[in-house]
């Protein structure tokens, strides 16, 4: 079984490629993102607690990701393997994950990080706001603080990863075909 993160700041293209890789290779796309908002919507308890961080634009607590991650490898035994977007997110989850993985005699076998400027980023988050009505795309403020988290929590994930030899940079500009294409080329090799 093989296990992608499919990597990048909000608005670079995670859930968009995502959803076509996995279709393309027969993955399971984990997004703790959806997992969350789908607790929201369903008003769980866990959907209300964890609401107000991110609508900040804030990371819900580590164990609670770890959970539902390992949960949904669990209820997919059989399959090709995974697809990890928006997890994980802080060094911690990252060590979690590969220990998760060590005990079901898997491991990540890459980090695709998808590469784009923060002007087309906040263009892109701003443009959804208008179009779906994502709640944390619709202040500017709450966009940079995402942005800002990312940097300073999530990409300190790359040197840990580049150590182990899975990192992997990908242009994350131009159409969507074209950065699927990209990642597809690069998911080929490793399957
Ligand atoms: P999450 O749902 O993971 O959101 P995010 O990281 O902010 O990412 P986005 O969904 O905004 O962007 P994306 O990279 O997936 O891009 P997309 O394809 O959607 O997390 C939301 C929140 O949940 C977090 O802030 C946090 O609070 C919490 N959370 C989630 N996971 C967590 C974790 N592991 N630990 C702790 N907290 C966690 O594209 C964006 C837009 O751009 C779309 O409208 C799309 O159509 C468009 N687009 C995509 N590609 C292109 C292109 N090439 N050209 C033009 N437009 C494009």
């Amino acid at each position: 079984m093989v296990n992608f993160l499919i990597f990048g700041p909000p608005g670079s293209g995670k859930g968009t490629q995502s959803v076509r890789l996995a279709g393309k290779f027969n993955l399971v796309h984990l997004s703790t993102g959806d997992m969350l908002r789908a607790e929201i919507a369903a008003g769980t308890d866990l959907g209300k607690r964890m609401s107000s961080i991110m609508s900040k634009g804030e990371l819900v607590p580590d164990e609670v990701v770890i959970e539902m991650i390992a949960d949904r490898i669990d209820k997919n035994k059989g399959s090709a393997g995974f697809l990890y977007d928006g997890f994980p997110r802080t060094v911690a989850q990252t060590v979690s994950l590969e220990k998760m993985l060590n005990e079901r005699k898997m491991k990540i076998d890459s980090m695709l990080v998808l590469e784009v400027d923060h002007d087309e980023l906040v263009k892109r988050l701003t443009l959804r706001a208008e179009q779906s009505g994502r709640a944390d795309d619709k202040d500017p403020e709450v966009i940079e603080n995402r942005i800002n988290v990312y940097k300073s929590k999530t990409e300190p994930i790359i040197n840990y990863c580049r150590e182990r030899g899975i990192y992997q940079p990908v242009n994350g500009m131009g159409s969507i075909d074209e950065i699927f294409n990209r990642l597809s080329r690069f998911m080929k090799k490793l399957m």
